[in-house]
């Protein structure tokens, strides 16, 4: 192992969300990485179990996030590998509407906030520190409900549309960053169905055998971006690695 693949590090943002924190664990048994960053709002239990995590808490305020990215950017001589985890679908009085009468402001701004403002958010804040960096892979968690040439069923009109608007935040990025930040390469991300607390009340339609653990995802996650170098342009895969049309 070389000393510059010693000091690669990576960062985790939603590292407490299911799948956030299998990609943080799996970073942590992963040599290459001599530190991985996870970032929540809730501060880990049980810190002292992988050596190499460094975690900080945030409450997602602009000032705050810029904060943390400062932080982890001035300690991180090489961040080679980004994944922005954030999402909602539910909460106490909010849900997946299926129809057009059950749309309701605060339950769509709030799903729009957590699944799009969000991640462009930590996007933002992160792009400057990454302008000097040769090889920089980051996974934003979109879905394949964001799609809208896939989408044949219709329903969940927050959360598709909010990973529709974020898909084109990060296709726009993707363009800005092929001019200020050439080594960065944006993946918008797919998972699968997983079993975490936001497919938790839909799980009972899957399909035998399409509910994957989040440490499998975690798994792909990490062969998805170690198969993409950057070349300007982002993709929007899914966990198998196959393209999804936008
Ligand atoms: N599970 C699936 O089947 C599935 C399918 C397709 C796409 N996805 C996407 O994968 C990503 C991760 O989801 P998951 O399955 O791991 O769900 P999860 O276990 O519910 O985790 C959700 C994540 O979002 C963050 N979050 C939730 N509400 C928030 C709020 N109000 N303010 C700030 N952060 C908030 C959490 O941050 P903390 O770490 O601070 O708690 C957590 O990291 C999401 O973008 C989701 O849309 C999941």
């Amino acid at each position: 192992m070389t000393q510059s693949s010693l000091r690669e590090q990576a960062l985790v943002i939603g590292g407490r969300g299911g799948i956030g924190k299998a990609v943080a664990k799996h970073w942590c048994e992963d040599p290459r990485f001599s530190a991985v960053w996870e970032v929540s709002r809730h501060a880990p239990k049980d810190d002292s179990k992988f050596g190499r995590r460094r975690s900080l808490t945030t409450d997602h305020s602009e000032e705050d996030i810029g904060e943390v990215c400062r932080e982890v950017l001035a300690e991180s001589s090489r961040l080679s590998r980004v994944v922005i985890s954030l999402g909602t679908l539910h909460g106490v009085d909010y849900g997946p509407e299926k129809s057009l009468d059950a749309l309701r402001q605060a339950a769509m701004e709030e799903v729009y906030r957590v699944n799009c403002v969000l991640p462009m958010l930590w996007l933002s804040a992160l792009a400057p520190g990454l302008r000097k960096n040769p090889d920089c892979r980051i996974a934003v968690m979109s879905a394949r409900v964001g799609s809208i040439n896939d989408n044949g069923l219709g329903g969940w009109y927050s959360y598709r549309s909010a990973k529709a608007a974020l898909n084109m935040g990060l296709k726009s990025a993707s363009i800005e960053l092929a001019r200020r930040a050439k080594g960065v390469k944006l993946i918008a991300f797919h998972p699968g169905t997983v079993d975490t607390a936001l497919s938790e009340p839909f799980q009972r339609s899957v399909p035998e055998g399409k509910l994957f653990t989040a440490d499998f995802v975690a798994e792909r996650l990490t062969g998805v971006l170690d198969e993409h170098k950057a070349d300007g342009q982002i993709s929007y895969l899914d966990w198998a690695g196959k393209s999804i049309p936008w």
